[in-house]
């Protein structure tokens, strides 16, 4: 089976007109981005009827999954969420390399999940200003965490704010003063932590450009929790970990916690130590599952209208809404938000989340657009890289915005298709150019379009003699390519 794994859904509609001879007028639609591009809000499915159409896709993604985690030490996990449903888990390689008889990790599985722990931090900050604790994103943090200073060679005016801390736009510096922090970890107290900051400098004025900051997220994490005064990480098991039932998540290595999860090590097998980043663990010293991140995503793609009362809901739908906003964009479209990091893809924008810390790799990247994401969980450090696993969620959210396109609602074989099947051509006594047929696409009866150098799209029926092409494997949902710009000739004949 051929998957048409990227939809290029081609901006041209095909008119036929009059019915002697039936010439075909094409015309060259609206570009990328304009009103015939899938647009929000995106056609729904059930999940089971979107898991029985991508089965053959994941089966293959499974194999090919496989074969990248047993060429490596650890195991991984993987899981596609769609909307309120893990519709697809995938575990590959060893949970303890000592110890095979205990197999793969589970959904379940602990895993290190490094700088993913910043998006629980930035989800406080949001839930404290929607309760009213803190009066708003855009306040100074110099009020609520006086001990904090740092010298500004800018002079600047305006203090460091909650919102710049969340989107990487503070100005600080990538890590905090605490020497050797990521080898093997950091013990200083806050005291020493705040002396060390009062003599640093700001890199950049607060606000002028992102510069991704695992200083800037203990900072908001430990401003956070002066409102409520218990540490971060019991807050976050409090706001966050309880009310999304996410049981296998945490902070701490209590003996619990290490028996449950896989074991972490670097390329050459040697096993990485589980150490403690102290004061800047709101920006990286949390584990979790894949079910667990899961749960993160159905928050973040559950519906937001109607409300659902019935439901403990910790986040308003209107603040999942300002969540996903791009805080600062890139001329290549790239970007970071609170704290995602953006990724252009065709009409979505990829949310994504990376989490390297010794001894495991960890991502959760997803298409809000489409409520489409996914969770991969790897205990090996350096064994898989960002690329692979950004194409990855790529095909993933690519197939499955064809899929949604295809089997939205909504007339698409006209009644009697046998009317336009058969062979075209340009002029009476040309050559065949296109050939129409009846086909089959995901179980449904199709018009499929062949031209001459046998590529195939399906023609979609909208209404009268007017069809809307939707290419197969085009670069990106909705980019014009040259395949459809050929048909941009005259008259076209049925034969
Ligand atoms: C699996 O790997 C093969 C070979 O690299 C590649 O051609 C194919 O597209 C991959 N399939 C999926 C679903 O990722
Ligand atoms: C891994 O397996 C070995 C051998 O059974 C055992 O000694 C070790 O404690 C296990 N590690 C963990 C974290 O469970
Ligand atoms: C806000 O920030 C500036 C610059 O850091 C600082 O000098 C000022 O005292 C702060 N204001 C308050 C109310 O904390
Ligand atoms: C921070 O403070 C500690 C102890 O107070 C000191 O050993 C360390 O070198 C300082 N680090 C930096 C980067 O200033
Ligand atoms: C933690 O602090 C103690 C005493 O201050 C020191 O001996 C030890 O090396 C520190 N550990 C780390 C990981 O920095
Ligand atoms: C909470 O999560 C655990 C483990 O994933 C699961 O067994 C349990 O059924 C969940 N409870 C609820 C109320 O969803
Ligand atoms: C239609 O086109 C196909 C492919 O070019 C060709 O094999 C076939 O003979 C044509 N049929 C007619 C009736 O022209």
């Amino acid at each position: 089976m051929v998957y048409p794994l990227v939809a290029g859904f081609l901006s041209l509609s095909l008119l036929f007109s009059g019915s002697v001879g039936l010439t075909w007028q094409l015309k060259e639609g609206r570009k990328v981005g304009q009103t015939l591009c899938p647009s929000y809000p995106y056609p729904t499915v059930d999940p089971s009827t979107l898991l029985k159409v991508l089965g053959p896709f994941l089966e293959e993604l499974g194999q090919n999954m496989s074969t990248l985690i047993k060429s490596t030490p650890g195991g991984a996990v993987v899981s596609v969420v769609y909307r309120d449903t893990v519709i697809w888990t995938h575990a590959d390689g060893l949970i303890n390399m000592s110890d095979p008889t205990r197999g793969p990790p589970t959904a379940d599985t602990g895993f290190r999940i490094g700088s993913i722990t910043k998006v629980f931090t930035a989800l406080m900050s949001l839930m404290l200003r929607d309760s009213g604790e803190l009066r708003s994103l855009d306040d100074n943090i110099t009020a609520y965490l006086p001990q904090f200073s740092i010298k500004n060679p800018f002079q600047t005016r305006r203090g460091i704010t909650f919102r710049q801390l969340s989107c990487h736009m503070s100005g600080l510096s990538r890590n905090p003063p605490c020497p050797g922090i990521f080898d093997t970890g950091c013990n200083l107290t806050d005291d020493q932590i705040y002396e060390n900051l009062s003599k640093l400098k700001l890199m950049f004025p607060p606000g002028f450009q992102p510069e991704y900051s695992n200083l800037g997220f203990g900072l908001l994490g430990r401003v956070l929790q002066t409102i409520r005064g218990p540490p971060w990480e019991e807050q976050v098991a409090q706001m966050v970990l309880k009310p999304l039932n996410m049981t296998n998540s945490g902070n701490s290595f209590t003996p619990d916690a290490v028996k449950n999860m896989a074991v972490g090590y670097y390329p050459d097998k040697t096993i990485a130590k589980l150490i403690d980043i102290g004061w800047d663990a709101p920006a990286g010293q949390m584990y979790s599952s894949a079910n667990d991140l899961s749960q993160l995503l159905k928050l973040i793609f559950r519906p937001e209208y109607p409300y659902d009362i019935d439901t403990e809901q910790i986040l308003d739908g209107e603040t999942i809404r300002e969540w996903m906003q791009p805080a600062y964009t890139y001329a290549d479209g790239t970007g970071f938000g609170h704290p995602w990091e953006l990724w252009q893809l065709g009409d979505f924008i990829l949310r994504t989340k990376a989490g390297v810390m010794n001894g495991y790799n960890a991502e959760l990247q997803f298409a809000h657009e489409i409520k489409t994401g996914f969770v991969f969980l790897h205990s090996c450090d350096g064994c898989s890289s960002h690329e692979p696993i950004i194409e990855l969620s790529q095909k993933i959210i690519s197939t499955v915005s064809e899929i949604l396109e295809i089997l939205k609602p909504g007339p698409s074989v006209p009644p009697s298709p046998s009317d336009y099947t058969g062979n075209y051509s340009i002029g009476a006594q040309g050559p065949t150019v296109a050939v129409v047929e009846l086909g089959t696409v995901y179980d449904r009866k199709a018009l499929l379009l062949l031209d001459s150098s046998g590529e195939r799209s399906i023609l979609d029926w909208r209404g009268e003699d007017e069809f809307q092409i939707s290419l197969h494997g085009g670069p990106q949902p909705c980019q014009h390519s040259q395949r459809g710009i050929r048909w941009r000739v005259g008259g076209i004949h049925k034969i």
